[in-house]
């Protein structure tokens, strides 16, 4: 899988932010003013679809027979399908779908996931960059910046490098053939410990 333009602007800029020893203060500033910008901002919302981030289907909203089965993941953004809006104004919305046979899931990934899909935020718990890598013999999600490893078959834990804590999730549902939030993010986003 190939980072995108987006995701690499957006990790070089988390990286300058962190490394400039300004810790956090100054980004979750950043982030009540994007909640302010408008609907574009809002973390994912109940009723949400997803839009391609990148590619020929940029902005049109994921169908589940969209994602590869047995990965790896895609990138999305949330959209609201009453508006059209995409939730692209906070690059903390960025997700990760993955598609997997049910079976493969533990319970309570399993209770989240919706037509074996299952939605992760896509932004490292560790320093911010984009989970944006596929390890496909292991079938594992994987952050190319330090080399974190999570699982996406059980609640995207952290099963090697640095990263401190699982990458949130979304609970999904299912309409028109496509998943759809039924509840946000089950944890903070990115690095913050709040
Ligand atoms: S930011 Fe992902 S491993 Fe460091």
């Amino acid at each position: 899988m190939t980072e995108s333009d987006d995701t690499c602007r957006w990790s070089a800029e988390r990286r300058a932010v962190l490394g400039a020893g300004v810790a956090l203060v100054p980004f979750l500033a950043g982030m009540a003013r994007a909640d302010e910008a408008g609907p574009a901002s809002l973390p994912p919302q109940p009723g949400d679809r997803f839009a391609f981030l990148t590619g020929d289907k940029k902005g049109q909203i994921v169908k589940t027979e969209d994602i590869p089965l047995g990965g790896p993941q895609i990138q999305v953004y949330p959209i609201d399908p009453k508006s059209g809006v995409v939730r692209d104004g906070s690059r903390l919305n960025l997700v990760l779908l993955a598609r997997f046979e049910p079976a493969v899931f533990d319970d309570a990934t399993r209770a989240r996931s919706a037509d074996g899909v299952v939605a992760y935020s896509a932004v490292c718990t560790h320093q911010g960059c984009a989970v944006n890598m596929w390890a496909s013999e292991a079938g594992l999600l994987f952050c190319s910046c330090h080399g974190s490893i999570y699982d996406p078959r059980h609640g995207a834990e952290v099963i090697g490098g640095p990263a401190p804590r699982a990458l949130p999730s979304l609970a999904l549902k299912v309409a028109d053939g496509a998943p759809v939030v039924a509840e946000g993010f089950n944890g903070s986003i990115g690095p913050s410990k709040h």
